[in-house]
Parts: structure tokens; sequence; C-alpha cells
């Protein structure tokens, strides 16, 4: 499975920033994560009381995909995010956290997955590699694991 829509993918991602639990900081993301198959596991930000505990929309998305045993068939991934009550356009890239989380999923299926961010609303779309975003990426093959 590699033809796929990014629009798409992004759509699912921006439904997704619908869950988001960001009382804090009012910034509400969605991830969404294609797999081999075709199906799609999103996931919303995950804010907490004590700061810095927060989990990011694609950790939350991701961590979904890992008890599923799903980690090797990552495909691609959309992010989009925006201030709540603001209808941002300007695409969010992954965290640094995000980004070598994102680099599990990939090292394991040995993909440089795309990574496509758009705004809260819009369609401005830009796409990265992981590779782009997190380069020289220590990860599961420096233990011999991918
Ligand atoms: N956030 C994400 O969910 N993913 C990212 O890649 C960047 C930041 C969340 C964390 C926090 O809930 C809010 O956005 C503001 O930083």
């Amino acid at each position: 499975m590699t033809d796929y829509d990014p629009q798409m993918l992004v759509a699912r991602a921006r439904e997704a920033s619908k869950n988001a639990y960001a009382p804090y900081s009012k910034f509400a993301v969605g991830a969404a994560v294609l797999l081999t198959d075709g199906s799609v596991v999103t996931g919303a930000n995950f804010e907490n009381a004590s700061y810095g505990l927060t989990l990011c929309a694609e950790t939350v998305a991701l961590g979904t995909v890992s008890s599923m045993g799903r980690l090797r068939d990552v495909v691609a991934i959309g992010v989009i995010g925006g201030r709540m009550g603001h209808a941002d356009t300007a695409p969010v890239s992954p965290c640094g956290r995000c980004r070598q989380v994102i680099n599990e999923a990939a090292q394991l299926g040995g993909r440089d997955l795309p990574v496509h961010c758009g705004g809260a609303t819009g369609d401005a779309l830009t796409t990265y590699r992981l590779s782009e975003l997190l380069p020289a990426a220590f990860g599961p093959k420096d233990l011999g694991l991918a």
C-alpha cells in the first residue's frame, strides 16, 4: 500500500484534533498514521496538570500503533495543529521528541517516512521525509534491532 492522498491523511488528523485534551496550551494537535493495509490510526494531544507530562498527538497515535503490534507497518504520517478558537493555517511539524518516536517506526519498517504537515484549517501542506526532520538519527538500527 503506497498509494494514498496526503490531504486525506491530514483531514483525518484534523478530525482527530477535535478530541485534543489541551486545556493548558489551548493548542490542538491531531495525528494520523497510515498503515500498509490502508488503515489509519489517529491520536490527539493529551495534556496534564503537571505540564511536562503532556503527550503529543503523534506519540499518542504511534503508541496505539505499537500496542496493535503494527510499528513496522507505518507508511506515512499526517500532523495538523493550531490554536483553539483560531483559524490557523500554518503547517505544524512534529516536535523533537515526536521525531524520535516516529523514527522508531521508520527504522523498524525500513522506510524514510513521509510526514505531511498541515494547519488547523486550509489546504496548506508541507511534506518532509523523516530524514530531513531528524538527520543522522539514533534508533533501533544502532541496537541491532532494525
Ligand atoms: N504538540 C503535539 O501534540 N505535537 C507536536 O509535535 C508539537 C506539540 C502539543 C503538545 C501540547 O499539548 C501543545 O501541542 C502545545 O505545545
